[in-house]
């Protein structure tokens, strides 16, 4: 059996993800692929529970650091628990964020260094590491728009400001241009259908 697709989706808060994970997830069933769709950094018990310390705005004391590693314990648990196990049965599997979101936010928008969360993603992932990962790029203002018309609360991460998120879009550029071969930029303020029929050509040349 032919091990699963493990694609992954980046980019930031209202940038489409969830979006088009769905149409991709529907896309695969139309084709018969068994296909299974993760949140990091959620997923898993354990998970999910370090999902609430992450997103609780009560914690407002977490350290850069504790944030780092609490993001790399919940993915840890999610690649042994789920990832892994479902890729060695052949299904694709389709995260919602994974260690290119370590990267832009704690590595380069909370300033602590790339090369500490390049070790700590590939020490958590023990080399379970995506195939193909689509950073879908907006703007800022338009991740504004978006959120706002969608009618959100903003949790912990996402109430940092402007200026922070601009640099969570300068990281995960800065991931795509050292890691170009996995990472696709799509432009992601096109029509709904438009970016999903790229990301389905993208995919249909690599199943
Ligand atoms: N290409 C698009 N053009 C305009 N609006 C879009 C587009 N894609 C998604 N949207 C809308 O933008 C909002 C955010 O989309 P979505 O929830 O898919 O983003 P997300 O990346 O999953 O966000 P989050 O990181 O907050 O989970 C939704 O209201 C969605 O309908
Ligand atoms: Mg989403």
């Amino acid at each position: 059996m032919n091990r699963g697709l493990f694609i992954t989706f980046e980019g930031i808060d209202g940038c489409g993800k969830t979006t088009q994970i769905e149409l991709l997830r529907e896309f695969l069933d139309s084709k018969g692929i068994a296909n299974t769709v993760i949140r990091e950094p959620g997923g898993t018990e354990v998970g999910e529970k370090i999902r609430q310390l992450l997103l609780d705005k009560k914690n407002s004391d977490m350290t850069s650091l504790t944030e780092l590693l609490l993001f790399e314990a919940a993915r840890a648990q999610i690649v042994e628990e789920k990832i892994k196990p479902a890729l060695d049965d052949g299904i694709c599997v389709i995260c919602d964020r994974f260690y290119d979101s370590s990267l832009a936010y704690q590595g380069v928008a909370r300033g602590m260094g790339t090369d500490i969360v390049k070790m700590l993603n590939n020490v958590a992932v023990a080399g379970v590491d995506p195939d193909i990962t689509f950073f879908l790029d907006i703007s800022v203002e338009e991740s504004i728009a978006r959120r706002k018309s969608r009618g959100d609360e903003s949790d912990r991460i996402e109430s940092a400001g402007d200026s922070f998120i601009e640099k969570v879009r300068q990281g995960y550029l800065y991931a795509a241009l050292y890691d170009s071969n996995r990472i696709r930029t799509i432009d992601a303020t096109g029509s709904v259908d438009s970016i999903s029929s790229q990301i389905i050509s993208i995919i249909s040349e690599r199943l």
